[in-house]
């Protein structure tokens, strides 16, 4: 990928295509029981989502400040537009014989990218803002089952609700701002519509997916990565480069949201995508994808409200606060994304990896000032490598010493 075709609109072949070498951050990364065509990788431009219309009455609607034209699109006067994913159409699971006896809509061509359970909306209809659809997916991606049940739409919805009070230059989201839910039960699923402009919204910027930056281009092996194209063509020192547009940034806005808010936002390379202006010059550091577990006693102590379901760590989970902090900190951001970074200005430039970690960590302590109250003392924790029945999951003492804090 050249930096030059970046602001053309290149997003989604961003997605798709330049990831290679970023999926090695754990055992399960580059695993997918997904059908071929359906993966980012495919060469298949788009595909069709299924849409139903279902009645009213059958349908939860969750909202978070969307724009009119986005609703109207989705919730008709007569129906909800129901949207299914096709291999899941094409399964058998609970609600699907009443949703396959519903009369059909039009379908939604739509392309995948990098989480493959995410796509973008190709040709919204007129008026209708650019989005993508986060889907119901129970196959396996990584290391979990994709179901998108009724907790995870209302959470993802509820959480984007809640960023809106986040007053920070420097923190922008791309809002999961409508939740669909059929049926009535805890076993109820659906899809949410998340925004392609992020907010708070700043004309002409484009975005680079955080894996994007180090990994190489799948199509065009030969191009160096983007973050090189990045420093080299606005003739930036290459370590101070990353850590005060990227790392920095990014441990500051963290910090903020957890202390302020008690959300604990997995802003892995996945999750985070580079804000930059038309000169290059990196502006925010955006954040996606708001399933996420909630620390509720922080919230309790800022006298903010929980209206969350089953995402509270400790008594949700089963894991202590010191092992969610340790997860999502050191590993999320510290492991699957800062250790790339670091990697890339390693091998390019061969900064002096330690100064490098001191900065980043400096910097926590300075946006986190209690955290040895809240992360455990020498020592990460991060998923167990033995597979677990559905979705439950058990974090291991990895008795190593944290290299971000
Ligand atoms: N470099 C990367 N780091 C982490 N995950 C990656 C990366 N590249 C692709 N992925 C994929 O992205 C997904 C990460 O999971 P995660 O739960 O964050 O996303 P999601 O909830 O499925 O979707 P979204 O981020 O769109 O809300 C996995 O499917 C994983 O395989
Ligand atoms: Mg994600």
């Amino acid at each position: 990928m050249n930096l030059e075709t970046v602001a053309g609109g290149v997003l989604l072949y961003l997605e798709r295509y330049v990831d290679e070498g970023a999926k090695n951050y754990s055992p399960f990364a580059a695993r997918t029981e997904v059908a071929p065509q359906y993966r980012p990788r495919s060469n298949e431009p788009s595909f069709d989502l299924i849409t139903v219309q279902a009645p009213h009455d059958r349908v939860s609607v969750f909202q978070a400040d969307p724009p009119k034209s986005l609703v109207d699109y989705y919730v008709r006067a007569d129906v909800v537009r129901f949207v299914v994913h096709p291999e899941t159409w094409d399964s058998e699971g609970e609600y699907l014989d009443e949703v396959h006896a519903l009369p059909r809509g039009p379908s939604i061509q739509v392309a995948p990218t990098a989480s493959t359970r995410t796509v973008l909306a190709l040709e919204p209809a007129g008026g209708v803002p650019p989005h993508f659809i986060k889907l119901h997916y129970p196959r396996r991606i990584s290391r979990f089952n994709r179901r998108l049940r009724r907790k995870n739409i209302h959470n993802s919805v509820a959480v984007t609700r809640d960023l809106a009070q986040v007053r920070s230059d420097g923190f922008a989201y791309l809002p999961d701002s409508l939740g669909f839910v059929f049926g009535d039960t805890d076993t109820s699923w659906g899809f949410l519509v998340r925004e392609r402009m992020p907010r708070p919204w700043l004309r002409g910027r484009s975005l680079i997916p955080g894996f994007a930056l180090y990994a190489g281009d799948f199509k065009h092996p030969d191009d160096p990565p983007l973050l090189v194209q990045l420093i080299e063509r606005l003739g930036a020192e290459p370590a101070s480069f990353v850590i005060d547009n990227i790392m920095i940034p990014l441990v500051q806005s963290w910090a903020k949201v957890a202390r302020e808010r008690g959300i604990l936002l997995e802003s892995h390379a996945q999750n985070v995508l580079l804000e930059i202006a038309p000169d290059f010059r990196p502006c925010r550091v955006v954040h996606r994808d708001f399933d996420v577990w909630i620390d509720s006693e922080v919230r309790r102590r800022n006298g903010l409200d929980a209206p969350f379901l089953g995402v509270t760590i400790g008594s949700d989970s089963g894991h202590s606060i010191e092992q969610h902090y340790s997860l999502v900190y050191d590993r999320f951001l510290g492991h699957e994304f800062f250790d790339y970074l670091l990697a890339l200005l390693q091998r390019s430039y061969g900064v002096d990896v330690e100064a490098v970690r001191e900065r980043v960590m400096a910097a926590f302590h300075r946006a986190f000032p209690e955290a040895d109250r809240f992360f455990p003392k020498r020592t990460m924790f991060y998923f167990s490598n033995e597979p677990q029945p559905g979705n439950d999951f058990t974090l291991v003492d990895m008795e190593k010493v944290p290299e971000w804090r």
